[in-house]
């Protein structure tokens, strides 16, 4: 008895230590920017909710997701790694999931490509980029966790060139290529681009960091891809902005509408540097200069390079990543949108997390800024149009747009506005769109505005998201403010319902404003100004759901505002495929209809 006890008293002194050091949330040190729960994160989902699963976006049948990884097009198909949970729907157990398509809406879901098997990654298998070597060779670069809960960096490659879906994955024993040496904070190193190659032969890679305070791109370069030395400067860096997690770095062509390569650069390019902030929990990016012999990226005079500058979207929406789709000279824009319920809404749901449907991304005409479309194949799900031209929308009207199946659906309306004379007074101290749409709500009756759609709504208006725009008119100009209002957008109350805004940098010369809502089911993601502000948005309907959603157009100023155009589509649901070659010839049997 006694010689049982002393076996057994230290035993469970060690699980009760483990434990409160779980609860505090140290589990085994590792630091990353997802809430930990330890206890809870291997818990098995029993029951995956279908109510608030999308019917068109990317999600797995359960558990929890997190970043787009290593996105590529290869030999005709579009690959999609994940950040992922084989065994819940909490953050933990992360390995590169992984699932295959022809068109980037219809997947075929393949095992995990890379999870921890080495020394270099025993602790997790983090985020990181594609990048297709000379040869057509892809090479994935991914930050591993070391037994010593280092962040290292490392390659992985496929095993196998001839299986079309590249499904293994090997990773050569001489990893870690880059190690957090040279004074870098090893918890704050991750999450490496992809690379691209300079007219001197040399290959460039940045990887997230941290000094202080001060959030950074640091650079490496390297002559093989396998021997990697760190460049005396980091490619860029802004103080007080704190870690810079999932960085993206790519040209945006100048003078047309295309993607370019990586690796492309010329008189005719600018670049974009987009960073991840941990502390804030959204992006930004800045549009500049990289000044390729010194290795330098000088974002333009003009843009805020910190928390308050340009955003992919104003919504919730979180470490993105592009990639350069040579199959149709495009750079595409994969995001990820977390949950707005609770953890424990998670566990019960199954799963937590989706994808943004894929967005074209190019610069601007106007070179000041980014323009976001979801990609054109996503119009293959469209069904049922409902057209209405030319209706006048007086104050306070309400209008029900009927023929469609509202929890899923697509709708593209545009505007006509009225003369702005009447516009409302822009108070130039008005500089954060999100705290505006949340002082002036959809309730706050305007002059040109609020005018826009409720989403998701219930017959009886208990239950509303509203997307909208107000318009001011400040010294020289207008002013375009979108809104992404959740106040109502459940009965539920422990549901985070934030309002979020964004000012649209839009020309209103001919009178007109455009707004497109991709509405399904839990996921309500808007383009403002034909994509020059986004705004996405996690809402939980009790009553809006099934037959039981509506969609309106809607005008609560004292202007009237015509719709010129609105065109809605019921959205099919995307197929899980068990073999792509099949998809191909459906979609275009379906196209062809
Ligand atoms: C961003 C992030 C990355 C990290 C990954 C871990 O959401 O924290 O920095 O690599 O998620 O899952």
């Amino acid at each position: 008895m006694m010689a049982m006890s002393k076996l057994v008293f230290p035993v469970i002194w060690v699980l009760f230590l483990c434990y409160w050091f779980s609860l505090l949330g140290c589990e085994n040190g590792v630091e990353a920017s997802h809430v930990l729960y330890p206890h809870l994160k291997s818990v098995e989902a029993s029951i995956v909710d279908k109510r608030y699963r999308t019917g068109y976006h990317f999600q797995p049948p359960k558990n929890w997701i997190n970043d787009p990884n290593g996105p590529m097009y290869y030999n005709g198909v579009y690959h999609l790694f994940y950040q992922y949970n084989p065994k819940g729907a909490r953050w933990g157990n992360i390995v590169w999931a992984h699932s295959v398509s022809m068109d980037m809406i219809n997947w075929m879901p393949l095992k995990p490509a890379i999870y921890p098997s080495k020394l270099f990654d025993i602790k997790g298998c983090w985020s990181g980029s594609a990048t297709i070597l000379p040869g057509n060779l892809p090479a994935i670069l991914y930050t591993g966790i070391d037994p010593e809960d280092r962040q290292v960096q490392n390659i992985a490659f496929p095993k196998n060139l001839s299986d079309p879906y590249l499904i293994e994955w090997d990773k050569p024993d001489y990893n870690p290529i880059i190690e957090p040496i040279d004074g870098i904070n090893s918890s704050s190193f991750r999450d490496p681009t992809t690379a691209w190659r300079g007219s001197d032969g040399w290959w460039r890679v940045l990887v997230g960091s941290k000094t202080r305070k001060r959030g950074e791109a640091i650079l490496y370069r390297s002559r093989d891809f396998k021997n990697w030395v760190k460049a005396p400067h980091p490619l860029h860096s802004s103080q007080g902005t704190g870690m810079w997690e999932c960085p993206d770095f790519y040209p945006v062509s100048t003078k047309g509408e295309h993607g370019l390569n990586t690796t492309y650069n010329g008189d005719d390019v600018k670049h974009v540097l987009k960073v991840s902030l941990d502390d804030k929990k959204f992006e930004y990016y800045t549009i500049g200069q990289y000044m390729h012999e010194m290795d330098l990226y000088v974002p333009d005079r003009t843009l805020a390079d910190n928390s308050s500058g340009l955003r992919y979207d104003y919504g919730k929406y979180y470490a993105s990543k592009t990639f350069f789709d040579d199959g149709k000279n495009r750079r595409i824009l994969w995001g990820w949108v977390n949950e707005s319920d609770s953890v424990t809404d998670s566990e019960t749901k199954g799963w937590a997390g989706v994808q943004t449907i894929p967005r074209v991304v190019r610069l601007d005409k106007n070179g000041k800024q980014l323009v976001q479309w979801p990609i054109a194949e996503v119009k293959t799900l469209r069904r049922k149009p409902v057209h209405l031209h030319h209706k006048k929308l007086m104050k306070g009207e309400l209008f029900h747009v009927k023929g469609i199946i509202a929890p899923q659906a697509d709708v593209e309306v545009e505007f006509r506005l009225p003369s702005f004379d009447k516009a409302e007074i822009f108070d130039p101290s008005w500089v954060d769109p999100q705290i505006l749409c949340s002082q002036k709500g959809v309730q706050v009756e305007g002059s040109i505005g609020p005018f826009g759609l409720f989403v998701l709504a219930s017959e009886s208006l208990d239950e509303y998201t509203a997307v909208f725009f107000r318009i001011f008119k400040a010294k020289d100009k207008h002013v375009v403010l979108m809104c992404s209002d959740q106040s109502r957008s459940t009965l539920r109350t422990e549901v985070d319902k934030t309002t979020y805004g964004a000012f649209v940098d839009v020309d209103l010369k001919h009178g007109k404003l455009s707004l497109r809502s991709l509405i399904d089911r839990s996921i309500v993601e808007s383009f403002g100004g034909e994509g020059r502000a986004c705004i996405t948005a996690r809402v939980y309907p009790t009553k809006a759901v099934g037959s039981q959603a509506r969609l309106y157009a809607f005008n609560y100023g004292s202007e009237p505002v015509r719709i010129l155009k609105l065109k809605a589509w019921t959205m099919l649901y995307a197929r899980t495929l068990n073999d792509l070659r099949s998809t191909h010839t459906e979609i275009q049997l379906e196209q062809g209809e």
